[in-house]
């Protein structure tokens, strides 16, 4: 028989000795977001595939290459999300949440899938932490959105990621913008890989972010979009400039930038790392003013960004973050043949007085069992045994010395005091 323990290519388990430091993460980043009011969303892991192509765009990487599709068994053509923006969009248009308070402001956690070449920093199944910001219009929406990322990277004391600002205009500046490009690009058609050759005809912009070596030394002589903003949108980029620098948020203006995904309309940005290999891009966004109205009759600006849960951690790690320490047992309680009774009641007590209690469920030795509490880090351990249930009374053995506390077993208090005053750490 064929073992079957390997994960599928790209997906990562998330194994109980990293969990802390992902729980750590979110912590932080949900903490962040409440600076900011913005408040959590939960959307479904699939959607109709059609969301995705009308949404991020059918000349896009993503929707050309890298959705999982599949046909449900009802014959329905459904898509597990390769990022969260047209699902929450999708959410807030359903939902009638822009009829109440704006503008609405949310967050998420999610897994998402793209069918891509997994390598460091790049798997087919990865966490993005993102916002999505609706009803606002004003530079200061684009301002606070970029702010709140950098505030996650300030919490984090990350110094040493780098914001990458630009802004692809309106449709309209970008007809003339597309129409250069057109021309630019068409005079080096031939130098073009094969991906490329069609972007020309279908989203020159496409070209931009080309991976390929020979395609972005050629991208590197294209026209500039910035010189094709019309007077709106250049005063739109102007205004979310002034107040980044007034906010003291330091960014450098990259043309190049224009993003991977076709909804994005006006400010475009990416918080670019050092050190963590290829995939140094952390962090990606932009305004979105006309998602919403390609998916329903509504208008509705939007914004917002996501992050890479995976690239963040391998930021953090590569700088040398000091994450918390892990939680840890704060009572090991072993049982003698026969206490068994006593010792799951005492440890459904002190479970009940806020003590984290691990008792023996394997029906090992006694010796085995304080070996086992050596193992798993316990605080402080105790041993059960006729001669404790006689007289009352424990003795708590604080593992990392051994020094002793004697404890009366009817009072949980005292093993809270005892625990809490004398654990180091
Ligand atoms: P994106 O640039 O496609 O934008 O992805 C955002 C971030 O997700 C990337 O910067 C990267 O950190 C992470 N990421 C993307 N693909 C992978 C992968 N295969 N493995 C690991 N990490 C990955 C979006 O998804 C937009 N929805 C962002 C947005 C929100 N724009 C407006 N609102």
């Amino acid at each position: 028989m064929e073992l079957i323990t390997k994960a599928p290519r790209g997906t990562k388990d998330i194994l109980p000795e990293e969990i802390a430091r992902w729980q750590h993460v979110e912590k932080m980043i949900l903490r962040v977001c409440d600076l900011f009011g913005f408040t959590e969303i939960r959307v479904p892991t699939f959607e109709h595939t059609e969301l995705f192509e009308r949404g991020v765009g059918e000349t896009t990487d993503v929707v050309n290459k890298e959705m999982y599709t599949f046909l449900d068994k009802g014959g329905r053509s459904i898509t597990l999300r390769p990022e969260g923006t047209a699902s929450v969009t999708r959410a807030v248009l359903e939902s009638g949440l822009y009829g109440g308070a704006l503008p609405v402001k949310l967050c998420y956690l999610l897994p998402c899938f793209r069918y891509e070449k997994p390598q460091a920093g790049r798997l087919r199944e990865f966490h993005q932490f993102g916002v999505e910001l609706f009803g606002a219009s004003e530079p200061a929406a684009d301002a606070e959105v970029i702010l709140l990322a950098s505030r996650i990277f300030d919490a984090f004391g990350l110094s040493n990621v780098k914001l990458k600002l630009n802004s692809i205009g309106c449709p309209e500046c970008r007809k003339a913008y597309k129409a250069a490009l057109t021309e630019y690009f068409a005079g080096r058609a031939e130098e073009l890989c094969d991906s490329c050759g069609e972007r020309l005809s279908k989203n020159p912009m496409r070209i931009l972010d080309c991976k390929s070596p020979v395609c972005a030394e050629i991208a590197k002589g294209a026209p500039s979009i910035l010189d094709y903003l019309c007077e709106d949108c250049a005063a739109h980029f102007t205004k979310v400039k002034e107040l980044l620098t007034a906010a003291g948020a330091a960014f450098e203006v990259d043309d190049r930038i224009v993003r991977g995904l076709d909804y994005y309309s006006r400010t475009v940005f990416e918080f670019v790392v050092d050190g963590i290999g290829a995939q140094s891009t952390v962090c990606g966004g932009g305004r979105y003013d006309g998602l919403a109205g390609q998916l329903s009759d509504r208008e509705l600006p939007g914004l917002g960004f996501a992050m890479g849960l995976e690239r963040l951690l391998l930021t953090l790690e590569a700088a040398g973050y000091q994450f918390p320490a892990p939680a840890v047992c704060d009572l090991y309680l072993a049982s003698a043949p026969g206490a068994e009774n006593a010792v799951v009641a005492l440890a459904e007590k002190l479970r009940g007085a806020g003590l984290s209690v691990q008792t023996d469920l394997c029906g090992r030795s006694i010796k085995a069992q304080m070996k086992y509490a050596g193992k798993i880090g316990a605080r402080f351990s105790a041993v059960l045994g006729g001669d404790e249930l006689e007289s009352g009374k424990a003795e708590l053995k604080r593992m990392e010395d051994g020094e002793k506390f004697t404890v009366t077993l009817a009072e949980e208090s005292q093993f809270v005091t005892v625990i809490k005053e004398n654990c180091n750490g």
